[in-house]
């Protein structure tokens, strides 16, 4: 099994994101006896903004294409992914590789990938909620993975910024859910 794991927080070793997504990569690596496990920090060593030029470049691509497993650590950064995180998604969500236009619309083609994303956000988004509609985090990420052919799953820490309580029950609540995923 090849994992590839990513990270794109900027708040380091302070980060809820990093911290789950780490151990969802442990887990999975404990339940499957080993693993091969690439990581890219996409915070220290950002991949840079698209150009034309930057399609020449396919380590990304070929990276994502080679691991059957792929761990996202997404924190929410006004109200969206971080740059560094969108920057990696227009690397590997290309035409001919990871879907192709047909006759009867768009095809995946990444199918077969089990990807989840640690989702870290500072505020609550549930459906109903005041700010559900600033919500371009999950809804992105699960519509463009969806259009790769991929069904992500997702573990979530909200209410980060509301109080110290909050941060530490959220995170806590999360790297319990991080065992059942890899179970
Ligand atoms: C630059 C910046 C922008 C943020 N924007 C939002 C936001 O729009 N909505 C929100 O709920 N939280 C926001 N937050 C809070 C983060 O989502 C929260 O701190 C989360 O823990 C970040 O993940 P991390 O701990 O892995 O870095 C923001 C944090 C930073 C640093």
């Amino acid at each position: 099994m090849t994992i590839l794991h990513l990270d794109a927080s900027i708040n380091g070793e302070n980060s809820a994101s990093r911290a789950i997504s780490r151990s969802i990569v442990d887990q999975l690596t404990i339940e499957r006896g080993g693993a091969d496990i690439v990581y890219r920090d996409l915070a220290a060593e950002p991949l840079p903004h698209l150009t034309l030029d930057a399609f020449a470049d396919s380590s990304a691509l070929d990276e994502f294409l080679a691991a059957d497993t792929v761990v996202i650590g997404a924190p929410m950064y006004n109200f969206t992914l971080p740059t560094q995180l969108k920057a990696w998604i227009d690397r590997i969500v290309i035409a001919g590789k990871t879907f192709r236009y047909t006759e009867s619309g768009p095809e995946g083609l990444a199918n077969g990938k089990r990807v989840i994303v640690a989702l870290a956000r500072g505020g609550f988004y549930n459906q109903g909620s005041p700010a559900s509609a600033l919500e371009h985090l999950e809804t992105y990420l699960s519509g463009v993975l969806n259009f790769i052919g991929i069904e992500p799953e997702f573990v979530f820490a909200d209410g980060l910024s509301v109080s110290p309580e909050q941060r530490d029950r959220s995170i806590k609540v999360a790297l319990g859910e991080t065992v059942r995923l890899a179970a």
